[in-house]
């Protein structure tokens, strides 16, 4: 392991001033789901401890199921153990949480529904609206048509705001569909196309990273960067949600969103402003720069697996096709590494390698960002072995490391890697709020900065879907892999092929060890 200089030292921050959302009635579709439970109505809660919430705000919950308003409230309450912004509940503020709770039963495709919706937001005549659609893809033209007829999305009476969850469509066609049905009754300005991802405080990071600091953007660029790699490895399998993933795999549920995020934030150009547009316009050109892939390119280009039974942490956990839910002929992809290539003056001729597994050794998120080797090897060295990389950990333990050849010690003249570290945690000393936290809060107070514009996915999707497509033509056997390993053997040749290698998955510690 490579000798480590911590550059952490504990920096004390005035308590920083949140911003109060305007008055909102938040109605969240799906409000049974998962996503409701776990992540949102916690987010919220987290909002309104700090303040962030005005006193008016309702949250009203839409669902087919048969609950009653206690029962509703008490299955929300459950979902806040173990939600990693709550920590300790206190009781007293959920109680006057969740006094601001209501809960509608209804089937989304029923007018009825809408009719009665509306007449809870009479209610409620001076506060915005934000629509949370916590459904499937394909409820959300329901939905959407449900408010449009009841006038639901007209804003003389307030904001009205949709936030639509992901998977935005499953392709370029179906997301195309979506977009033009949103378009039919919502402004572009009222749309908000979440990406959780680009609610992580690291994730965010990365601009000021880049264009905070004079030190490296005269770096970042094709005549000192000699390729990128980025990865969001996960141990976790798919828990219940194998019907969801069977039908969208790695590439559809990580690559086509989460991933082109963290690229396009790693190549983007320096937008002309810290806002929505601004910020959007340089990401898509990023995008429209990738070169598309041909079914030939994707052969050579992409790798695909599915995981295999195998050992995490000392326990044994079956293989995908294993996994209850999942048909035994199951095509899908449990991991996916691709090569892609940047086609503009910043990136011509840098590859840029994308991975993302389930079930892999370990859960880590990084970008990192490997530099040329000196011009002249000067020292017989394991140095060049060890060339300079920037690595932006982005969980767990986020953090930044700088790794570079320092003089070993001693008479022999020998250089040896070693790492400058820098770990939030260890800085900052508190974990920063929830992604949904942020985001929600980004939306109530109609900042789309960290959410996609139409362009944008329609920009995603035209790279992602030629590679499913060659995909779902090639009628050979997938590759499996280990659950517990670093993923197929087919992924590391993708690199070497180039004289390049992944930064080991399992063993990844990041910065923040001391
Ligand atoms: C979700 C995917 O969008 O992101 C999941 O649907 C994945 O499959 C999750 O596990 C990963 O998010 P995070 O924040 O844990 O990295």
């Amino acid at each position: 392991m490579a000798p480590r200089i911590d550059l952490t030292s504990h920096i004390d921050l005035p308590q920083a001033e949140l911003p109060t959302a305007e008055p909102t009635v938040i109605l969240i579709f799906g409000a049974g789901g998962d996503l409701t439970r776990r992540k949102l109505i916690p987010a919220l809660f987290h909002l309104a401890c700090a303040g962030c919430l005005a006193g008016a705000f309702r949250v009203v919950g839409i669902d087919r199921g048969a609950m009653d308003e206690a029962a509703f409230r008490a299955h929300l309450r459950d979902g806040l153990e173990g939600a990693v912004e709550i920590g300790h509940v206190d009781e007293a503020a959920w109680g006057d949480f969740a006094g601001h709770i209501l809960y509608l039963p209804g089937d989304f495709a029923d007018p009825e529904l809408y009719r009665r919706l509306s007449e809870r937001i009479a209610a409620y005549p001076r506060l915005g609206r934000l629509y949370y659609l916590a459904t499937p893809p394909s409820v959300a033209p329901t939905i959407i048509d449900g408010l449009a007829a009841a006038g639901l999305n007209s804003e003389d009476q307030g904001f009205a705001r949709i936030v639509i969850e992901k998977p935005f469509g499953r392709d370029l066609a179906s997301a195309q569909a979506l977009n033009a049905r949103v378009a039919e009754s919502f402004d572009e300005s009222q749309v908000y196309r979440i990406d959780h991802y680009l609610g992580k405080e690291t994730v965010q990071n990365i601009l000021f990273f880049r264009f905070g600091n004079a030190l490296f953007e005269p770096l970042w660029n094709r005549n000192h960067v000699e390729y990128v790699e980025i990865t969001a490895a996960e141990a976790l399998g798919v828990g219940h949600r194998a019907g969801y993933y069977q039908e969208s795999g790695a590439l559809r549920d990580m690559v086509a969103n989460h991933l082109m995020q963290l690229l396009a934030l790693t190549a983007m150009e320096a937008p002309v402003a810290f806002d929505a547009d601004a910020v959007r316009d340089k990401k898509i050109e990023v995008w429209r720069s990738i070169r598309p892939m041909t079914p030939e390119q994707v052969a050579r280009h992409t790798v695909r697996a599915q995981y295999r039974g195998g050992s995490i942490d000392g326990s044994s956990v079956p293989g995908w096709l294993e996994e209850e839910g999942v048909p035994a002929e199951s095509r899908t992809e449990t991991y996916a590494a691709l090569e892609l290539a940047i086609d503009n003056w910043r990136w011509a001729g840098v590859p840029f390698y994308l991975r993302t597994g389930k079930r892999l050794a370990q859960r880590v998120t990084e970008i990192a960002v490997h530099f040329r080797h000196p011009p002249l090897a000067l020292f017989p060295s394991e140095a060049a072995l060890h060339a300079n990389v920037i690595t932006l950990r982005l969980q767990p333990d986020e953090g930044i490391s700088l790794a570079f050849g320092a003089k070993q010690p001693g008479t022999e003249r020998r250089s040896v890697p070693v790492s400058m570290d820098f770990c939030y945690r260890n800085a900052f000393g508190e974990d920063p709020p929830s992604a949904y936290a942020v985001l929600l809060l980004d939306a109530l107070r109609g900042d789309a900065t960290l959410f996609t514009r139409r362009d944008g996915v329609e920009a995603q999707w035209r790279l992602i879907t030629p590679i499913e497509e060659a995909w779902a033509a090639d009628g050979r056997p997938l590759p499996g892999y280990a659950a517990g390993s670093e993923g197929p053997a087919k992924a590391e040749a993708l690199l070497a092929q180039h004289g390049h290698r992944w930064r080991p998955v399992a063993g990844n510690l990041g910065m923040c060890r001391i």
